[in-house]
């Protein structure tokens, strides 16, 4: 790692990336290792409160929260920690935004984006948070005692929950948060969420899915959407970050799309699933959601990703 530091160019990240994901590739195509991906994204998170215009934009106590997780969880070391808090690890990703434009400071605004939608929907009613996909986020376990009447539910697959159960433990568990260990492709979202005691079927719920729908095939995400909505109460809200389709009418992650194909398919997390914008509405019409764009804000791009907010009709 220190190689990548001391290198910074384009290429030479490209293919320091490349050897790391080799090895990668080997075992983290097994269910039983936590996600890089989520990793990366906490990572990122960390580097990111080393920024003064991204500390505007990140919600408050975030960057020291995912810290404490990485490291109570076991997912990252103290030294890691700040390795990733160094002024050159800002340098590194910004040399990656040649590889994904504007997507690691698009961590900042997505995790923003997140927080709102749960406060917004609070605010308007909702009594159940559901986070899909959590990795390694912070927002259940820092709203949770803010927002003592509201059940905060969390599920990842076991392999990364487990991990994070254990840092949350030694923060602190909160009694209205619940960490659900499942593994989406494999077991019924419904039935996940119907086996716990705490779920309230019909109760007015936000749920969110960050960083997770372009995971998914395009019949886990029609039939993860209408679990959700099968699962949750009237005027519940779903917010969702996806990569958009292009032109050519595959997955567009910008002018590397190819390369970072290959790249995720080599960590063992490959993006299957992507929309055209215009037909996202049509895509969750018939599957019990209806898109509300005046609730997901400013509808442009947020580095490779956009974000959409829909309500169960
Ligand atoms: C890119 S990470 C995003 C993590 C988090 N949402 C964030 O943005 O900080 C994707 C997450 O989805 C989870 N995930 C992917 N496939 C899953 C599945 N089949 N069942 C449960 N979780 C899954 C991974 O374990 C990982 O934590």
């Amino acid at each position: 790692m220190r190689e990548i530091v001391l290198t910074i160019t384009p290429v030479s990240l490209i293919l320091a990336a490349a050897q790391v994901n080799r090895k990668w590739y080997s075992y983290s195509m097994r269910k039983d290792k936590p996600s890089f991906t989520a990793y990366k994204v906490a990572l990122s998170l960390v580097t990111l409160g080393t920024i003064p215009e991204m500390r505007e934009i990140l919600p408050n106590g975030i960057v020291e929260a995912t810290e404490t997780l990485l490291v109570a969880s076991g997912a990252a070391s103290v030294r890691k920690i700040g390795w990733a808090r160094s002024p050159r690890m800002v340098s590194v990703y910004k040399a990656f935004d040649w590889v994904l434009p504007g997507q690691f400071e698009a961590f900042a605004s997505r995790k923003a984006f997140c927080e709102q939608q749960v406060r917004d929907g609070i605010h308007a009613g909702a009594t159940q948070i559901l986070t899909l996909g959590a990795g390694y986020d912070t927002l259940g376990w820092r709203l949770a005692p803010e927002f003592s009447a509201v059940e905060f539910f969390e599920i990842d697959h076991p392999a990364t929950a487990k991990l994070k159960q254990t840092g949350i433990t030694a923060m602190g568990q909160h009694k209205n948060l619940h960490l659900i260990a499942a593994d989406l492709s494999t077991q019924k979202l419904m039935d996940v969420l119907a086996n716990h005691e705490s779920w309230r079927q019909h109760a007015q719920t936000v749920i969110i899915a960050e960083g997770l729908v372009m995971y998914l095939s395009c019949h886990a995400v029609r039939d993860l959407f209408s679990q959700c909505a099968a699962s949750s109460g009237v005027s519940t809200r779903f917010a969702f970050s996806y990569i958009p389709t292009g032109e050519d009418g595959r997955l567009d992650a910008g002018p590397r799309t190819g390369l970072m194909l290959w790249l995720q398919k080599m960590i063992g997390e490959p993006w299957l699933w992507s929309i055209r914008p215009e037909e996202l509405g049509s895509f969750l019409e018939g599957i019990g959601w209806k898109l509300v764009p005046d609730l997901a804000g400013a509808s442009n791009k947020h580095g490779i990703e956009m974000y959409g907010v829909c309500q169960k009709v």
